[in-house]
Protein backbone atom coordinates (compact mmCIF):
# COMPACT_ATOMS: atom_id res chain seq x y z
CA UNK A 1 0.00 0.00 0.00
CA UNK A 2 1.26 3.79 -0.17
CA UNK A 3 3.09 5.05 2.82
CA UNK A 4 -0.23 7.07 3.71
CA UNK A 5 -2.41 4.13 4.20
CA UNK A 6 -4.23 5.39 7.05
CA UNK A 7 -5.24 8.38 5.02
CA UNK A 8 -8.76 9.92 6.71
CA UNK A 9 -8.93 7.49 9.42
CA UNK A 10 -9.63 7.81 13.12
CA UNK A 11 -7.52 6.23 14.92
CA UNK A 12 -7.99 6.13 18.83
CA UNK A 13 -4.83 5.12 20.66
CA UNK A 14 -5.10 3.76 24.29
CA UNK A 15 -1.92 4.29 26.48
CA UNK A 16 -1.42 2.07 29.42
CA UNK A 17 1.14 2.17 32.02
CA UNK A 18 4.34 0.47 30.95
CA UNK A 19 7.85 1.79 30.82
CA UNK A 20 7.68 1.59 26.98
CA UNK A 21 4.80 4.04 26.86
CA UNK A 22 7.94 6.27 26.27
CA UNK A 23 7.43 4.84 23.00
CA UNK A 24 4.29 6.39 22.76
CA UNK A 25 5.13 9.88 21.24
CA UNK A 26 6.96 7.80 18.36
CA UNK A 27 3.87 5.69 17.70
CA UNK A 28 1.81 8.93 17.39
CA UNK A 29 4.15 10.51 15.01
CA UNK A 30 4.42 7.41 12.79
CA UNK A 31 0.93 7.55 12.55
CA UNK A 32 0.19 10.92 11.81
CA UNK A 33 2.97 10.50 9.19
CA UNK A 34 0.12 7.66 7.25
CA UNK A 35 -2.36 10.28 7.44
CA UNK A 36 -4.21 8.93 10.52
CA UNK A 37 -6.08 11.62 12.89
CA UNK A 38 -5.08 10.21 16.46
CA UNK A 39 -7.01 10.53 19.38
CA UNK A 40 -5.25 9.71 22.87
CA UNK A 41 -6.88 8.13 26.00
CA UNK A 42 -4.34 6.78 28.80
CA UNK A 43 -4.59 5.72 32.25
CA UNK A 44 -3.47 7.55 35.12
CA UNK A 45 -0.04 4.84 35.66
CA UNK A 46 0.84 5.86 31.54
CA UNK A 47 1.30 9.52 32.98
CA UNK A 48 4.27 8.02 35.08
CA UNK A 49 6.11 7.21 31.98
CA UNK A 50 5.04 9.49 29.02
CA UNK A 51 3.46 13.53 29.36
CA UNK A 52 0.29 13.98 28.21
CA UNK A 53 1.55 16.92 26.88
CA UNK A 54 4.04 15.22 24.88
CA UNK A 55 1.18 13.10 23.36
CA UNK A 56 -1.26 16.20 22.88
CA UNK A 57 1.85 17.92 20.53
CA UNK A 58 2.34 15.16 18.31
CA UNK A 59 -1.63 14.20 17.68
CA UNK A 60 -2.70 17.91 17.83
CA UNK A 61 -5.72 16.95 20.08
CA UNK A 62 -7.03 17.19 23.79
CA UNK A 63 -5.58 14.00 25.19
CA UNK A 64 -7.80 12.48 27.65
CA UNK A 65 -6.82 11.22 30.72
CA UNK A 66 -9.73 11.70 33.22
CA UNK A 67 -13.30 11.03 32.01
CA UNK A 68 -14.83 12.87 34.89
CA UNK A 69 -12.64 16.28 33.96
CA UNK A 70 -15.42 18.95 33.05
CA UNK A 71 -12.37 20.46 30.42
CA UNK A 72 -12.57 17.05 28.75
CA UNK A 73 -16.17 17.25 28.03
CA UNK A 74 -19.80 15.91 28.75
CA UNK A 75 -20.25 12.42 30.69
CA UNK A 76 -20.61 10.23 28.22
CA UNK A 77 -17.17 11.40 26.13
CA UNK A 78 -16.32 7.54 26.66
CA UNK A 79 -18.58 6.58 24.19
CA UNK A 80 -18.43 9.08 22.02
CA UNK A 81 -14.78 8.63 21.60
CA UNK A 82 -14.97 4.60 21.04
CA UNK A 83 -18.18 5.24 18.23
CA UNK A 84 -16.25 8.06 16.51
CA UNK A 85 -12.76 5.57 15.87
CA UNK A 86 -12.02 3.61 12.14
CA UNK A 87 -10.02 1.59 13.86
CA UNK A 88 -8.56 1.24 17.54
CA UNK A 89 -5.00 0.39 19.19
CA UNK A 90 -3.90 -0.06 22.59
CA UNK A 91 0.36 0.43 23.10
CA UNK A 92 1.60 -0.46 25.48
CA UNK A 93 -0.92 -2.93 26.94
CA UNK A 94 0.27 -4.48 30.11
CA UNK A 95 -0.82 -7.39 31.58
CA UNK A 96 -3.39 -5.63 34.07
CA UNK A 97 -5.21 -4.07 31.04
CA UNK A 98 -5.22 -7.76 29.06
CA UNK A 99 -6.82 -8.73 32.63
CA UNK A 100 -9.25 -6.42 32.60
CA UNK A 101 -10.59 -6.36 28.71
CA UNK A 102 -10.40 -9.91 29.15
CA UNK A 103 -12.96 -9.74 31.64
CA UNK A 104 -15.12 -6.61 30.64
CA UNK A 105 -13.97 -4.76 33.53
CA UNK A 106 -13.79 -0.51 33.41
CA UNK A 107 -12.26 0.88 36.03
CA UNK A 108 -10.31 4.08 34.30
CA UNK A 109 -9.99 5.85 31.40
CA UNK A 110 -8.85 3.22 28.76
CA UNK A 111 -10.60 0.34 29.79
CA UNK A 112 -13.84 2.38 29.96
CA UNK A 113 -13.42 3.51 26.52
CA UNK A 114 -12.25 0.41 24.78
CA UNK A 115 -15.58 -1.74 25.98
CA UNK A 116 -17.30 0.79 23.96
CA UNK A 117 -15.10 0.62 20.84
CA UNK A 118 -16.83 -1.94 17.83
CA UNK A 119 -14.12 -0.75 15.57
CA UNK A 120 -11.55 -3.35 14.49
CA UNK A 121 -8.65 -3.26 17.64
CA UNK A 122 -5.03 -4.24 17.56
CA UNK A 123 -3.06 -5.22 21.04
CA UNK A 124 1.10 -4.50 21.65
CA UNK A 125 1.59 -5.95 24.92
CA UNK A 126 4.45 -4.90 27.14
CA UNK A 127 5.24 -6.91 30.10
CA UNK A 128 8.39 -8.51 31.76
CA UNK A 129 8.81 -12.17 30.50
CA UNK A 130 7.50 -13.79 33.16
CA UNK A 131 4.39 -11.77 33.34
CA UNK A 132 3.84 -12.85 30.06
CA UNK A 133 4.18 -16.17 30.08
CA UNK A 134 1.31 -16.07 33.19
CA UNK A 135 -1.24 -18.71 32.27
CA UNK A 136 -3.83 -15.70 33.44
CA UNK A 137 -2.29 -13.53 30.70
CA UNK A 138 -2.05 -16.50 28.23
CA UNK A 139 -5.85 -16.90 29.22
CA UNK A 140 -6.75 -13.60 28.70
CA UNK A 141 -4.99 -13.53 25.14
CA UNK A 142 -6.51 -16.22 24.35
CA UNK A 143 -9.71 -14.98 24.92
CA UNK A 144 -9.30 -11.57 23.38
CA UNK A 145 -7.72 -13.55 20.21
CA UNK A 146 -11.20 -15.67 19.96
CA UNK A 147 -12.82 -12.12 19.83
CA UNK A 148 -11.20 -11.48 17.15
CA UNK A 149 -8.85 -8.30 18.94
CA UNK A 150 -5.57 -8.51 16.88
CA UNK A 151 -2.17 -8.65 18.12
CA UNK A 152 1.42 -7.62 17.73
CA UNK A 153 4.44 -8.78 19.65
CA UNK A 154 5.70 -8.73 22.34
CA UNK A 155 8.83 -9.65 21.02
CA UNK A 156 12.07 -10.94 22.23
CA UNK A 157 14.53 -8.06 23.46
CA UNK A 158 16.46 -6.19 26.08
CA UNK A 159 13.58 -5.44 28.66
CA UNK A 160 13.70 -3.03 31.62
CA UNK A 161 14.45 -5.54 34.25
CA UNK A 162 18.59 -5.93 32.47
CA UNK A 163 17.93 -8.75 30.98
CA UNK A 164 16.66 -10.03 27.71
CA UNK A 165 13.21 -11.88 27.25
CA UNK A 166 10.29 -12.03 25.41
CA UNK A 167 8.05 -8.99 26.59
CA UNK A 168 9.41 -6.03 24.73
CA UNK A 169 6.95 -3.54 22.55
CA UNK A 170 6.96 -3.88 18.73
CA UNK A 171 8.61 -0.94 17.63
CA UNK A 172 6.38 1.82 16.82
CA UNK A 173 7.12 1.51 13.08
CA UNK A 174 5.94 -2.44 12.98
CA UNK A 175 3.01 -1.47 15.38
CA UNK A 176 1.88 1.45 12.70
CA UNK A 177 2.35 -0.88 9.48
CA UNK A 178 0.57 -4.10 11.53
CA UNK A 179 -2.29 -1.19 11.04
CA UNK A 180 -2.10 0.15 8.40
CA UNK A 181 -2.54 -2.94 6.95
CA UNK A 182 -5.94 -3.69 9.44
CA UNK A 183 -9.54 -4.95 7.91
CA UNK A 184 -11.88 -1.37 7.03
CA UNK A 185 -15.40 -2.93 7.65
CA UNK A 186 -18.00 -0.36 7.85
CA UNK A 187 -19.98 -2.78 10.19
CA UNK A 188 -19.17 -2.64 13.68
CA UNK A 189 -18.83 -5.85 15.42
CA UNK A 190 -19.31 -6.01 19.66
CA UNK A 191 -16.05 -7.29 21.41
CA UNK A 192 -13.76 -4.88 18.90
CA UNK A 193 -12.95 -7.74 17.00
CA UNK A 194 -11.41 -7.57 13.29
CA UNK A 195 -13.67 -9.11 10.87
CA UNK A 196 -12.43 -12.67 9.65
CA UNK A 197 -15.40 -12.88 7.47
CA UNK A 198 -13.50 -14.25 4.34
CA UNK A 199 -11.23 -16.97 5.87
CA UNK A 200 -10.27 -19.01 3.40
CA UNK A 201 -12.70 -17.89 0.30
CA UNK A 202 -10.52 -17.21 -3.01
CA UNK A 203 -10.83 -13.65 -4.91
CA UNK A 204 -9.70 -12.59 -8.03
CA UNK A 205 -9.53 -8.90 -8.69
CA UNK A 206 -8.54 -7.41 -11.75
CA UNK A 207 -6.90 -3.71 -11.52
CA UNK A 208 -5.49 -1.23 -13.32
CA UNK A 209 -5.65 -0.22 -16.86
CA UNK A 210 -4.44 -2.14 -19.68
CA UNK A 211 -1.96 -1.08 -22.35
CA UNK A 212 -2.93 -2.04 -26.16
CA UNK A 213 0.19 -1.06 -28.33
CA UNK A 214 0.63 -0.57 -31.20
CA UNK A 215 4.45 -0.96 -31.87
CA UNK A 216 7.08 -1.19 -28.67
CA UNK A 217 6.61 2.57 -27.97
CA UNK A 218 3.37 3.62 -28.68
CA UNK A 219 0.05 2.75 -27.17
CA UNK A 220 -3.56 3.38 -26.52
CA UNK A 221 -4.54 3.24 -22.15
CA UNK A 222 -6.31 5.51 -19.87
CA UNK A 223 -5.60 6.76 -16.50
CA UNK A 224 -7.09 4.40 -14.03
CA UNK A 225 -4.13 4.18 -11.12
CA UNK A 226 -5.45 0.74 -10.07
CA UNK A 227 -5.64 1.88 -6.18
CA UNK A 228 -9.28 1.00 -5.92
CA UNK A 229 -8.42 -2.70 -6.79
CA UNK A 230 -5.24 -2.37 -4.96
CA UNK A 231 -7.41 -1.50 -1.90
CA UNK A 232 -10.11 -3.90 -2.73
CA UNK A 233 -7.30 -6.70 -2.74
CA UNK A 234 -5.86 -5.47 0.34
CA UNK A 235 -8.62 -5.32 2.55
CA UNK A 236 -9.84 -8.92 1.39
CA UNK A 237 -6.49 -10.15 2.51
CA UNK A 238 -6.95 -8.54 5.92
CA UNK A 239 -10.22 -10.28 6.08
CA UNK A 240 -8.52 -13.60 5.42
CA UNK A 241 -8.99 -14.11 1.73
CA UNK A 242 -6.71 -15.61 -0.53
CA UNK A 243 -6.17 -12.95 -3.06
CA UNK A 244 -4.96 -13.24 -6.69
CA UNK A 245 -4.65 -9.64 -8.32
CA UNK A 246 -3.92 -9.34 -11.97
CA UNK A 247 -3.01 -5.99 -12.86
CA UNK A 248 -2.36 -3.57 -15.86
CA UNK A 249 0.60 -1.45 -15.93
CA UNK A 250 0.59 0.25 -11.84
CA UNK A 251 2.82 2.25 -9.50
CA UNK A 252 1.53 0.83 -6.86
CA UNK A 253 3.65 -2.46 -4.91
CA UNK A 254 1.38 -5.93 -3.97
CA UNK A 255 -0.81 -5.77 -1.07
CA UNK A 256 0.76 -7.83 1.77
CA UNK A 257 -0.46 -11.33 1.23
CA UNK A 258 -1.82 -11.02 -2.50
CA UNK A 259 -0.78 -12.57 -5.04
CA UNK A 260 0.15 -10.37 -7.87
CA UNK A 261 0.16 -11.38 -11.41
CA UNK A 262 1.54 -8.58 -13.36
CA UNK A 263 -0.31 -8.28 -17.34
CA UNK A 264 -0.03 -5.47 -19.71
CA UNK A 265 -2.76 -6.22 -22.24
CA UNK A 266 -6.77 -7.11 -21.96
CA UNK A 267 -5.76 -10.08 -24.28
CA UNK A 268 -3.41 -10.82 -21.14
CA UNK A 269 -5.28 -10.09 -18.69
CA UNK A 270 -8.03 -12.39 -19.57
CA UNK A 271 -5.81 -15.49 -20.30
CA UNK A 272 -4.21 -14.98 -16.41
CA UNK A 273 -7.78 -14.10 -15.23
CA UNK A 274 -9.46 -17.29 -16.78
CA UNK A 275 -6.65 -19.54 -14.94
CA UNK A 276 -6.98 -17.49 -11.21
CA UNK A 277 -11.06 -17.78 -12.04
CA UNK A 278 -11.44 -21.91 -12.23
CA UNK A 279 -10.77 -21.59 -8.82
CA UNK A 280 -12.34 -18.79 -7.92
CA UNK A 281 -15.56 -18.20 -5.26
CA UNK A 282 -15.23 -14.21 -6.06
CA UNK A 283 -14.33 -12.30 -8.80
CA UNK A 284 -13.99 -8.22 -8.54
CA UNK A 285 -13.66 -6.96 -12.29
CA UNK A 286 -12.11 -3.60 -11.14
CA UNK A 287 -9.62 -2.82 -13.66
CA UNK A 288 -10.29 -0.38 -16.80
CA UNK A 289 -9.90 -2.28 -19.44
CA UNK A 290 -8.99 -0.74 -22.88
CA UNK A 291 -12.09 -1.45 -25.07
CA UNK A 292 -10.05 -1.08 -28.06
CA UNK A 293 -6.72 -2.43 -29.61
CA UNK A 294 -4.84 -1.65 -32.92
CA UNK A 295 -6.15 -3.82 -35.05
CA UNK A 296 -2.44 -4.74 -36.38
CA UNK A 297 0.30 -4.63 -34.01
CA UNK A 298 4.38 -3.93 -35.51
CA UNK A 299 7.68 -5.74 -33.18
CA UNK A 300 9.57 -2.70 -34.46
CA UNK A 301 9.39 0.93 -33.64
CA UNK A 302 7.07 2.72 -36.33
CA UNK A 303 9.15 5.75 -38.35
CA UNK A 304 6.54 8.60 -37.76
CA UNK A 305 6.83 8.82 -41.87
CA UNK A 306 5.51 5.58 -42.53
CA UNK A 307 2.94 5.35 -40.04
CA UNK A 308 -1.12 5.70 -41.27
CA UNK A 309 -2.79 8.43 -39.31
CA UNK A 310 -6.18 6.94 -39.40
CA UNK A 311 -4.97 3.97 -36.59
CA UNK A 312 -7.65 0.56 -37.64
CA UNK A 313 -9.10 -0.22 -34.18
CA UNK A 314 -10.72 -3.80 -33.03
CA UNK A 315 -12.73 -4.39 -29.70
CA UNK A 316 -10.55 -6.32 -27.14
CA UNK A 317 -11.99 -9.06 -25.27
CA UNK A 318 -14.59 -8.53 -22.62
CA UNK A 319 -13.24 -9.89 -19.54
CA UNK A 320 -16.14 -9.66 -17.30
CA UNK A 321 -18.61 -10.65 -19.34
CA UNK A 322 -16.46 -13.54 -20.80
CA UNK A 323 -15.74 -15.02 -17.33
CA UNK A 324 -19.12 -14.37 -15.72
CA UNK A 325 -21.37 -15.73 -18.56
CA UNK A 326 -19.77 -19.41 -17.44
CA UNK A 327 -19.57 -18.24 -13.67
CA UNK A 328 -21.71 -21.24 -11.63
CA UNK A 329 -21.68 -20.28 -8.28
CA UNK A 330 -19.24 -17.86 -8.02
CA UNK A 331 -20.19 -13.86 -6.77
CA UNK A 332 -19.33 -11.82 -9.70
CA UNK A 333 -18.58 -8.20 -9.04
CA UNK A 334 -18.49 -5.26 -11.59
CA UNK A 335 -17.37 -1.78 -11.85
CA UNK A 336 -19.35 1.04 -13.98
CA UNK A 337 -17.74 4.19 -14.54
CA UNK A 338 -20.50 6.78 -15.82
CA UNK A 339 -20.86 10.21 -16.25
CA UNK A 340 -24.99 10.39 -16.97
CA UNK A 341 -28.09 7.82 -15.79
CA UNK A 342 -25.70 6.65 -13.09
CA UNK A 343 -27.70 4.06 -11.19
CA UNK A 344 -29.37 2.74 -14.43
CA UNK A 345 -26.50 2.59 -16.56
CA UNK A 346 -25.10 0.53 -13.68
CA UNK A 347 -28.10 -1.43 -13.44
CA UNK A 348 -28.08 -2.45 -17.44
CA UNK A 349 -24.38 -2.92 -17.35
CA UNK A 350 -25.08 -5.92 -14.18
CA UNK A 351 -27.77 -7.60 -16.54
CA UNK A 352 -25.87 -7.32 -19.61
CA UNK A 353 -22.39 -8.86 -17.83
CA UNK A 354 -23.74 -11.46 -15.79
CA UNK A 355 -23.08 -9.70 -12.60
CA UNK A 356 -24.38 -10.04 -8.95
CA UNK A 357 -23.35 -6.30 -7.99
CA UNK A 358 -22.25 -2.96 -9.53
CA UNK A 359 -20.02 -0.57 -8.34
CA UNK A 360 -20.88 2.76 -9.80
CA UNK A 361 -18.66 5.63 -10.07
CA UNK A 362 -20.24 8.67 -11.38
CA UNK A 363 -16.80 10.18 -12.76
CA UNK A 364 -18.27 13.04 -14.07
CA UNK A 365 -17.46 14.43 -9.92
CA UNK A 366 -14.90 16.20 -9.86
CA UNK A 367 -11.63 14.71 -7.67
CA UNK A 368 -13.36 11.17 -7.06
CA UNK A 369 -12.67 8.06 -8.88
CA UNK A 370 -10.14 7.44 -11.79
CA UNK A 371 -6.92 8.24 -10.38
CA UNK A 372 -8.22 9.97 -7.75
CA UNK A 373 -7.33 9.23 -3.96
CA UNK A 374 -10.78 9.01 -2.64
CA UNK A 375 -13.65 7.38 -4.13
CA UNK A 376 -17.89 7.52 -3.83
CA UNK A 377 -20.00 4.67 -4.95
CA UNK A 378 -23.27 3.55 -5.06
CA UNK A 379 -23.55 -0.55 -5.18
CA UNK A 380 -26.08 -1.93 -7.79
CA UNK A 381 -27.95 -5.17 -7.18
CA UNK A 382 -30.12 -7.08 -9.58
CA UNK A 383 -33.08 -6.36 -8.03
CA UNK A 384 -31.97 -2.09 -8.78
CA UNK A 385 -31.59 -1.59 -5.28
CA UNK A 386 -28.62 0.76 -4.09
CA UNK A 387 -26.46 0.98 -1.55
CA UNK A 388 -24.49 4.41 -1.46
CA UNK A 389 -21.55 4.73 0.25
CA UNK A 390 -19.79 7.94 1.63
CA UNK A 391 -17.18 8.93 -0.04
CA UNK A 392 -14.34 8.44 1.19
CA UNK A 393 -10.42 7.16 0.98
CA UNK A 394 -10.36 4.32 -1.65
CA UNK A 395 -9.27 2.10 1.42
CA UNK A 396 -12.52 2.66 3.38
CA UNK A 397 -14.69 2.58 0.21
CA UNK A 398 -13.05 -1.05 -0.11
CA UNK A 399 -14.58 -1.98 3.47
CA UNK A 400 -17.74 -0.91 2.51
CA UNK A 401 -17.52 -2.85 -1.10
CA UNK A 402 -16.78 -5.92 0.94
CA UNK A 403 -18.99 -5.73 3.57
CA UNK A 404 -21.97 -5.47 0.49
CA UNK A 405 -20.77 -9.03 -1.00
CA UNK A 406 -20.40 -10.75 2.31
CA UNK A 407 -23.56 -9.88 3.46
CA UNK A 408 -25.22 -10.48 -0.44
CA UNK A 409 -23.90 -13.69 -0.82
CA UNK A 410 -25.13 -14.36 2.44
CA UNK A 411 -28.77 -13.57 1.44
N1 LIG B 1 -14.55 -4.77 -18.35
C1 LIG B 1 -13.82 -5.90 -18.65
N2 LIG B 1 -13.26 -6.04 -19.88
C2 LIG B 1 -13.41 -5.10 -20.82
C3 LIG B 1 -14.16 -3.93 -20.53
C4 LIG B 1 -14.71 -3.81 -19.28
O1 LIG B 1 -13.66 -6.77 -17.78
N3 LIG B 1 -12.87 -5.25 -22.02
C5 LIG B 1 -15.18 -4.65 -17.03
C6 LIG B 1 -14.60 -3.58 -16.16
O2 LIG B 1 -13.55 -4.09 -15.36
C7 LIG B 1 -15.81 -3.16 -15.33
C8 LIG B 1 -16.96 -3.36 -16.26
O3 LIG B 1 -16.52 -4.27 -17.24
O4 LIG B 1 -16.00 -4.04 -14.25
C9 LIG B 1 -17.52 -2.11 -16.89
O5 LIG B 1 -16.71 -1.60 -17.85
P1 LIG B 1 -17.16 -0.48 -18.91
O6 LIG B 1 -15.95 -0.18 -19.73
O7 LIG B 1 -17.81 0.63 -18.22
O8 LIG B 1 -18.26 -1.27 -19.73
P2 LIG B 1 -18.71 -1.08 -21.19
O9 LIG B 1 -19.47 -2.30 -21.53
O10 LIG B 1 -17.56 -0.72 -22.05
O11 LIG B 1 -19.73 0.12 -21.07
P3 LIG B 1 -19.86 1.52 -21.82
O12 LIG B 1 -20.85 1.24 -22.88
O13 LIG B 1 -20.36 2.42 -20.74
O14 LIG B 1 -18.50 1.91 -22.33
Amino acid sequence: MTERALEGRRVLLGVTGGIAAYKTPELVRQLVERGADVQVVMTPAARQFVAPLALQVVSRRTVVSDLFARSEGAEVRHIAMAREADLALIAPATANLLGKLAHGIADDPVTTVFLAVTAPTLIAPAMNDEMWRHPAVAAAVERLEEWRYRFVGPEEGFLAEGYAGVGRMSEPETIAATLAAMPYSTIARAGGGAPGDLDGVRVLITAGPTREHLDPVRFLSNPSSGRMGYALAAEAAARGARVTLVSGPAEISAPAGVELVRVTSAEEMLAASQRAFATADVFIAAAAVADFRPARRFDHKQKKATLDPHLELEPTPDILETLARDKGERFVVGFAAETENVIASAHDKLLRKHADLVVANDVGMPDIGFAAEENQVSIVAPDGSVIELDRAAKRTVAGGVWDAIVTTRKA
